[in-house]
């Protein structure tokens, strides 16, 4: 089976792997339970069917056992989301997990203890996947956010462990970020932001096949508007990839995208919060000021621009958001797809900071879906394909949405 809903699951020992790689506060609290609450559905339904559910994941990036990073601080958030008492093994394999295990209830939950304390995990031991694969009769991949890594409680367990299927989460990701963008309502728009357009190579030439209109915004916009000749000031520019946003111009036309560049930006005299700015034509942005974000005339554009769309994906922001001053370009689209969202428009936020954007503008809850992955979401927009989902059985696929 590839479909979780096609499993047995009554006293089955069910091996889930999850993202709970959430950030923590000097003080080991939880600073967003975005990802904890993300894995409850997959987690609930296995309790509902009688499994007894293990579950692992990693935090942090520790170099061996490292008490910062245990995933102890986790068990109160998980236990009141799922409503019972959730175990914690203090190992990850071993003779007391094994025991732990071996007295766990149906309908009971064990975490064990973070994965990437042994450093196994992410050299995708053999060994260790199937010690880990031991554990139990059946595997839930529902760790999208680590899809992109060959690791041995992602990848290396499949090996050893069969069935092996997608969680609900996972299946959503893959859903929206890979189904809903491969086979779109159109027109479909894609909206990429963020500092650097080396960081955005891959996604823009992979979403260049598949959308209607490509907006783009943030840092990079600069990067393209000297490309074309065009004075920047002191924004961030990417020297060496001038060549390349001259030529991903010309792929947009030869594919008949619409790639708009916003007209207008918002510079400043310094990268500070409390800058002096001034809005300014794109075309005239005067020596040593820099752009932090993109101006109310280009808000206009991509909004109307949006407002003729069945699909969009956006991954990145307009402008600098962590200022206030430099947030209205990110807000003013969160607010748009939002707005577009409720009538019925397919709206996905593939990931990172984004994310915190529609967070921010507290809009989270009216898209189609909001990505739990930042270098996995990326990855899958790139059209690479993610190990962690290659390796579960045949039946993992993408639908439309
Ligand atoms: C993430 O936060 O993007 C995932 O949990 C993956 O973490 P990693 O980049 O440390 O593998």
């Amino acid at each position: 089976v590839g479909d979780l809903t096609a499993a047995d699951l009554e006293g089955k020992r069910v091996l889930v792997r999850a993202d709970l790689n959430v950030p923590l506060d000097d003080n080991q609290n939880i600073t967003d339970d975005t990802r904890i609450r993300a894995a409850i559905p997959t987690i609930k339904y296995l309790l509902s069917n009688g499994a007894k559910v293990i579950l692992t994941s990693h935090l942090g990036r520790p170099k061996g056992v490292t008490p910062k990073f245990s995933l102890a601080p986790l068990v109160p958030r998980l236990s009141e989301l799922l409503g019972i008492e959730v175990k914690k093994a203090e190992d990850v394999i071993g003779p007391e997990v094994e025991k732990l295990v071996a007295d766990l209830a149906n309908g009971a939950v064990l975490l064990l203890e973070n994965v990437r304390f042994y450093k196994e995990e992410e050299k995708n031991d053999p060994e260790f996947a199937k010690k880990l694969a031991s554990l139990a009769d059946l595997f839930v991949n529902d760790a999208f956010g680590t899809a992109h890594r060959a690791h041995a409680s992602t990848e290396g367990v499949t090996k050893f462990l069969k069935p092996s299927v997608a969680g609900f989460l996972l299946q959503k990701e893959l859903d929206y970020l890979d189904g809903a963008v491969s086979n779109p309502k159109r027109p479909f728009a894609a909206i990429v932001g963020g500092s650097k357009v080396s960081s955005k190579i891959g996604v823009i030439e992979s979403l260049l096949e598949k959308c209607d209109i490509l907006l783009l915004g943030g840092g990079m916009i600069f990067t393209f508007y000297k490309a074309q000749g065009l004075s920047v000031g002191s924004s961030l520019v990417e020297e060496d990839k001038l060549e390349l946003a001259t030529s991903l111009l010309a792929k947009a036309k030869a594919k008949g995208v619409s790639l708009l560049l916003p007209s207008d930006v918002i510079i400043a005299d310094k990268f500070a919060p409390d800058a002096n700015s001034q809005t300014v034509p794109a075309s005239a942005i005067p020596d040593g000021w820099m752009g932090l974000d993109i101006g109310p005339d280009s808000v206009k554009t991509f909004n109307d621009a949006l407002d003729t769309t069945q699909t969009i994906i956006w991954n990145g922001p307009m402008g600098v958001f962590e200022f206030d001053k430099f947030a209205v370009g990110t807000e003013s689209i969160a607010k748009k797809l939002a707005e577009l969202s409720k009538k019925g428009v397919t709206t996905i936020i593939g990931g990172g900071d984004s994310v915190a954007a529609v967070e921010k503008v507290g809009v989270a809850d009216v898209m189609s879906h909001i990505s739990t992955g930042g270098g996995a979401s990326l990855e899958l927009l790139e059209g690479k394909e993610l190990p962690g989902v290659v390796a579960l059985d045949e039946g993992v696929m993408t639908r439309m949405c």
